[in-house]
């Protein structure tokens, strides 16, 4: 047979020969798990839309609504609903569903993009705390005083946002904040998209569900073994019936009007399995993990980093600070077919899960004990596409010219998909700097409408 032009499939199925250990999202890692053989067995004949007896997930009286049932069970909510396009759309419809043109929002700087992307929808007034940044690159969240400080600072906010836990793993507390939103009519929205794991075990943090916020959205793909793209939406108790159906229906308006029965099936399965085996295996990696630990506890360009009590971090999370850059590291390892979710300067992040082996942290354990931090090693710099579109509204700038130039697109950093800086925002020198920085770091960033962050979507002076 002729070989087919299908870059996609034969891309991936170039780099699944090299990426055989992931310690990256989703979290089935690629494993065939028992419970998914008669699911991926018949793909395409379980690849089906609404007929009779499939049942519809927008007016759901069958399966999804028995599946949707389990699941509102198991999340510990009043609601949870099923999300075929990732937890963004649960973002964005929550957002645009309970805040009207011209409302405040307050925010964590280090929020997704989706929330960024909600304000700018809905013409929102957003309220922005920045977060702590260390030296290495890791970021903070954001303190639960802090947060009460600045709703009692700025009264009428509508909806308070922020990641819990965020890329790190870490979270801040909320039991008093979730009081204080919902004696004082202000909606708590958790982007909980990593921590989707947390009600298996009582050594994680708990979930926002259970630390009454309104409203939280998980990404099941993350942490769990789910396919991408599977989330789910958990609306609390202290939220009325048409505050939910309001939520539900503006995800209605902006999710696929086809949501798949693949992805449904996946969220319904990694529940199941979860239920089941969840806490067991979570022992399992904890365990993996601490072994793996003790193996690189002496290397001297390594650590993992030591963070203040108050907050509670998810011990799924890997997070190594290098003294080397972190691009070296990473380049190293997939040299040596590990690949990991994320750097920043010197911080390695590598998504854990129930579906990683104890051969998989031996193996890692072996590879980064063998790396020579003194050898040179040529930093891969982050490529940038350049379109130079033509701005109607505007100019295009070069990034060396654009201090005290107000941007009209954000500037984004992926991953994690967090906004650097917003439309709307003053480009400083210092914003300069710190963008080459981590260009020279090989940190992905890059624009939202010419994507080439060497030139800058500006207003005209
Ligand atoms: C903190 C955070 N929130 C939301 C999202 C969006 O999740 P999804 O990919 O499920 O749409 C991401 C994705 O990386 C994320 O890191």
């Amino acid at each position: 047979m002729k070989k087919l032009q299908a870059p996609v499939l034969q891309g991936l199925l170039f780099k699944q020969k090299q990426a055989k250990y992931r310690f990256h999202m989703p979290g089935h890692k690629g494993k065939l798990l028992e419970i998914y053989k008669p699911l991926v067995e018949n793909l395409l004949a379980l690849d089906f839309t609404e007929i009779n007896g499939t049942d519809d997930l927008y007016n759901a009286t069958g399966i999804l609504k028995e599946g949707l049932k389990l699941l509102t069970k198991d999340r510990k909510s009043k609601n949870s609903f099923y999300l075929t396009n990732g937890t963004t759309v649960g973002i964005l419809a929550s957002i645009i569903a309970l805040t009207n043109n011209g409302d405040s929002i307050l925010m964590a700087k280090d929020c997704h993009k989706s929330v960024y992307n909600a304000v700018e929808l809905n013409k929102l007034n957003p309220i922005i705390i920045e977060n702590e940044i260390a030296g290495s690159g890791l970021v903070y969240p954001i303190n639960e005083n802090t947060i009460l400080k600045a709703l009692e600072k700025n009264q009428g906010i509508k909806m308070v946002v922020f990641s819990r836990p965020n890329y790190y793993g870490l979270c801040n507390d909320i039991d008093n904040l979730s009081k204080y939103c919902t004696k004082n009519n202000i909606y708590l929205l958790i982007d909980e998209a990593h921590g989707s794991h947390f009600s298996y075990s009582s050594k994680l943090p708990k979930s926002a569900m259970e630390l009454g916020a309104h409203i939280s959205v998980n990404s099941f793909h993350k942490t769990m073994p789910a396919f991408t793209q599977s989330s789910v939406l958990n609306l609390n108790e202290n939220l009325t019936d048409y505050e939910c159906a309001k939520i539900l229906n503006t995800v209605e308006k902006l999710q696929t009007s086809s949501p798949s029965y693949l992805l449904m099936s996946s969220i319904d399965i990694a529940r199941a399995y979860m239920e089941e085996f969840g806490e067991e295996k979570l022992k399992a990696l904890k365990e993996n993990i601490e072994y793996f630990y003790s193996e690189i506890e002496n290397l001297n360009w390594l650590k993992v980093p030591i963070y203040p009590t108050k907050y509670t971090k998810d011990y799924s999370r890997i997070i190594l600070e290098t003294k080397v850059p972190a691009i070296n590291v990473q380049n190293y390892l997939e040299k040596n077919n590990i690949y990991i979710e994320m750097i920043s300067k010197n911080i390695l992040v590598l998504i854990t899960s129930t579906e990683d082996t104890k051969e998989d942290f031996k193996y890692l354990a072996k590879i980064l004990n063998e790396f020579e931090p003194n050898n040179i090693n040529i930093i891969k710099k982050s490529e940038n596409t350049s379109s130079n579109i033509t701005p109607l509204d505007g100019e295009l700038i070069e990034l060396a010219n654009s201090s005290g130039k107000t941007l009209k697109e954000n500037i984004i950093i992926y991953p994690p998909g967090s906004v650097y800086l917003k439309s709307g925002d003053k480009i400083s020198q210092k914003d300069i700097t710190y963008i080459n920085t981590l260009l020279e770091s090989g940190i992905n960033i890059y624009t939202d409408f010419n994507k080439n962050i060497n030139f800058l979507y500006v207003a005209i002076d």
